[in-house]
């Protein structure tokens, strides 16, 4: 599998991006933020599509890519059918330009491929392609999300390792807060030297997200020697599933939403990380 798009020289995979409907060349090179944790299930994938919504809606040229390789599913709660994957990218049978198709609220997409064993067991020439592709796209837009596996496998770590920002993602549960600890430890001692912002999902109380990101920072500082960031967090909400029924991001079916609220913090947050400079945003276009 691996190896079969050396025919395309990184110009000529350029070029397609340009052909493609994505957003013109900048000269400027996207902030590219890994969304990831080390437990599954925590929300990373609802937080990936939700601030990659938010930030298309505040302006900036957005791709989110599905690098869960293999378990994509954030084609499912951006309510879209790729047609062809990052699986198919690999394989030889599509170009870069195939596999980036219209998302919701203005975002571009690319889909990891779901069910498929062969990128469940990617090898690090696959892996590396796929970054070559990652930082080819980030010559055309303003912010790229990727939204990571969880675990501490180099499937997860070789994303995070290419990002400028890593979004850590957990919950107050024990278990999501040690996995979150253990991918932290993983990628530091790998050299990890960027910043790493904490966002705690899923909780009750503003009390209650402080307590979490305090617990991981005083075990990151004190065995680890790293700093973590305070992002924010997201309340429990029944909107949050709601919009997962309805195959649809929270914040755009659901904009009035505590979640939503919130997410627009985080967004906040991250905002200053981008690089472009701050675009008119659709409302005020439109
Ligand atoms: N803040 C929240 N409130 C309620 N449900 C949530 C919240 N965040 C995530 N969920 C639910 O948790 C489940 C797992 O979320 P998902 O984003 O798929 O996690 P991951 O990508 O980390 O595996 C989904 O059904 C999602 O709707
Ligand atoms: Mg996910």
């Amino acid at each position: 599998m691996e190896g079969s798009n050396e025919e395309h020289s990184p110009n000529e995979r350029t070029n397609m991006v340009e052909q493609s409907n994505t957003p013109q060349k900048s000269g400027k090179r996207a902030t590219i933020f890994a969304v990831t944790s080390g437990k599954g299930g925590v929300g990373k994938t609802s937080l990936s599509v939700n601030v990659a919504c938010e930030f298309s809606r505040r302006g900036y040229r957005t791709i989110i890519i599905d690098t869960d390789l293999g378990l994509a599913n954030a084609h499912i709660l951006a309510g879209i059918k790729p047609e062809k994957t990052l699986s198919d990218y690999i394989s030889g049978t599509a170009e870069l330009a195939d596999i980036i198709v219209d998302g919701p609220c203005q975002v571009k997409f690319i889909s990891g491929g779901s069910g498929v064993k062969d990128m469940a067991n990617l090898d690090d020439n696959g892996r590396a392609q796929i970054c070559v592709a990652i930082e080819d796209l980030a010559q055309f837009c303003d912010v790229v999300i990727l939204d990571t596996g969880a675990g501490v496998s180099k499937g997860v770590t070789d994303f995070v390792t290419l990002a400028d920002q890593c979004v850590l993602v957990t919950t107050s549960n024990f278990a999501a807060i040690a996995d979150a600890y253990g991918i932290v430890k993983v990628i530091v001692q790998d050299g990890f030297d960027k910043p790493i912002h904490a966002v705690v999902n899923r909780v009750r109380s503003p009390e209650e997200a402080e307590q979490v990101f305090l617990k991981l920072k005083g075990c990151t500082e004190r065995f680890l020697g790293f700093d973590l960031n305070w992002l924010g967090l997201l309340p429990e909400d029944s909107s949050v599933e709601g919009a997962v029924l309805k195959r649809a991001p929270f914040s755009e079916v659901f904009p009035g939403s505590v979640a939503a609220r919130y997410l627009a913090k985080l967004v906040s947050g991250l905002e200053r990380y981008v690089g472009a400079p701050k675009p008119v945003p659709q409302a005020a276009k439109d």
